[in-house]
């Protein structure tokens, strides 16, 4: 990407990689939810890509919901408090759901979500991630399905911002250090 690609450093994952990476991750989960009601919740904003591919490697008739959310980033708060900006629309008791983020970092987000899930009544609840840091994490969050693990490193694009640009990179890439040390 011509404009965009100015303000990269380098590209960690391809285009291609994802591509195939998620096949596979669809595949898993069409073999181990067959015959099961489930939800796919995707996390806004980050996970609007890797949802959107993620959904159409599924082959089961799964229904979407989306919710936004933010920690409070602060690993000193006890998990279980998550501030909704946008809720689900609808009931999910019963269902099966895979919540689907774009990346696991501190933990701290998807560390609150699950019990709260879970506490609605939900069947099941496992975790759908594209990319894992598993150096960052604070709080212990069992995921079931990880697209990559990546180094703690600034990555942007395929859903992964800074600033709220980047999103729209169809490759995860390494932000040059110009981009955010520039008063
Ligand atoms: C990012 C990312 C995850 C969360 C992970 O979202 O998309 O949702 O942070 O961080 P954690 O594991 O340390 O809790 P953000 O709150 O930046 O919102 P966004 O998805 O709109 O970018
Ligand atoms: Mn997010
Ligand atoms: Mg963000």
């Amino acid at each position: 990407m011509k404009n965009l690609g100015k303000d990269i450093k380098t590209v960690l994952i391809t285009k291609e990689q994802i591509e195939k990476r998620v096949e596979e991750l669809g595949r898993q989960i069409t073999k181990d939810y067959e015959g099961k009601d489930v939800v796919l919740v995707g996390i806004l904003k980050g996970a609007m890509p890797f949802l959107c591919d993620l959904m159409r490697s599924i082959d089961l008739p799964v229904t979407l919901d989306t919710m936004c959310v933010s920690s409070y980033g602060n690993s000193t708060v006890s998990s279980g408090h998550v501030n909704i900006k946008k809720d689900l629309d609808r009931d999910i008791r019963g269902k099966n759901v895979i919540v689907v983020e774009d990346i696991i970092d501190t933990g701290i987000t998807m560390s609150a979500l699950v019990p709260l899930l879970k506490q609605r009544g939900a069947a099941s609840v496992e975790l759908a991630i594209c990319l894992n840091k598993k150096e960052r994490r604070e709080k212990e969050v069992d995921v079931k399905y990880v697209g990559f693990d990546i180094p703690d490193e600034f990555i942007v694009g395929y859903g992964c911002d800074y600033a709220e640009k980047y999103r729209n990179l169809p490759d995860v890439c390494v932000l040059d250090s110009r981009v955010y040390t520039k008063a």
